[in-house]
């Protein structure tokens, strides 16, 4: 078949299959009496997967590594790319929403200049924050030994006492239907989202790092895991049923997690739940009445760890679930380890 038949099938033009062509992405033979190209149904193919990619915006770059290795899982790199777009979007939701700002100064307004640039720095604050975050921890390199781990307890630290009990009663607090969708953020291996699988629920487990997420598929393979963070779920607006995380928002500093809630109520349908399993403190007071305790015992090991880490004040978590219209309720199963079960929208 010639060049402009193939681009008629294939709904392009032929400049774009030359284009394909002199990037090396396909080969197709040459007439070798007029030097036409000729396409077979395999270019064919070929030539619309590189389309279908292309518009969805991979790289030619990363089509070629996809083409060159039949090995490679296709669906990797789509993860890979919608967790890109929903990074852009929700950065553009976050520009227009700037701008819906900005219009609605009234025109009679004296300090409009000073109003339109404290809106467009706050803007910046947020487009860094959402970009900011990184994996001081290594989950990649954790994620083999993590359920072994777990279970393992500190000299005299233990941050996983009630790890278990803390886990069933997430499972037991939110209250979900067969076909229901549950987001797990910060999945792990699956230890949470796994509980709810069990009931018919659908599992979304979203983490940033590939490693849990390759042995949270492995161990439960009806698990859908995308790669993603706690500032930019790769999710759509109102599509999760439930919201959950474990042990997972203490690695956010205090002024992203306030974000990381916006994130979550963004995701979570009207009337849907948020619970939070995981280390906090009270309030700020409780938070250096437990470490005194600590220190007055001697033990370091406990001191150091959580100032390794952002154990939450659980009173501000409250406080902005309040002033969105949740309903929340709280559960405190140790010095350290609390939950927090929100309800979306007014009774
Ligand atoms: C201690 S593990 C907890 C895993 C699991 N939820 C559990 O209860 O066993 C923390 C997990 O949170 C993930 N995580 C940490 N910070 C994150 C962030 N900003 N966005 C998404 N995932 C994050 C880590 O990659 C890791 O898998």
């Amino acid at each position: 078949m010639h060049i402009k038949e193939a681009a008629k099938r294939l709904n392009t033009t032929a400049r774009s299959i030359r284009f394909y062509e002199e990037k090396g992405l396909i080969s197709p033979t040459k007439d070798s009496e007029n030097d036409y190209r000729a396409f077979t149904e395999n270019d064919l193919m070929r030539l619309s997967t590189i389309l279908a990619l292309r518009e969805i915006g991979i790289s030619i770059e990363n089509i070629r590594k996809i083409l060159e290795n039949p090995e490679i899982d296709i669906k990797q790199y789509l993860n890979i790319q919608r967790t890109a777009l929903f990074e852009k979007w929700i950065e553009m939701k976050d520009m227009i929403e700037t701008i819906d700002k900005m219009l609605e100064q009234p025109d009679d307004n004296e300090h409009f200049a000073e109003d339109i640039q404290k809106l467009s720095q706050h803007l910046k604050a947020m487009k860094s924050i959402r970009k900011s975050w990184k994996d001081r921890w290594n989950f990649d390199k954790q994620a083999a030994g993590y359920d072994q781990n777990i279970k393992m307890h500190g000299y005299r630290f233990n941050v996983h006492q009630d790890y278990d009990n803390a886990l069933d009663m997430v499972a037991g607090t939110v209250s979900m239907q067969t076909g229901d969708t549950c987001l797990d953020i910060g999945i792990g291996t699956g230890n949470l989202g796994s509980r709810f699988l069990d009931k018919g629920i659908n599992v979304i487990g979203v983490d940033q790092s590939e490693e849990m997420l390759k042995r949270c598929q492995e161990k439960h393979p009806s698990i859908e895991t995308r790669k993603g963070h706690f500032l930019a779920l790769p999710l759509m607006d109102n599509q999760a049923e439930g919201v959950v995380s474990s042990y997972a928002l203490h690695h956010i500093p205090d002024n992203e997690k306030l974000l990381a809630l916006q994130e979550m109520s963004r995701v979570v349908k009207d009337n849907g739940q948020i619970c939070i399993a995981d280390l906090m403190f009270l309030d700020a007071n409780h938070k250096k009445q437990v470490l005194k305790n600590f220190l007055v015992e001697g033990n370091l090991e406990a001191a150091d760890a959580i100032d390794d880490e952002y154990y939450a004040d659980r009173s501000m978590l409250v406080d902005w679930f309040n002033q969105h219209k949740f309903r929340v309720e709280t559960h405190q199963f140790n010095d350290i380890l609390h939950m927090i079960y929100a309800v979306k929208g007014e009774r």
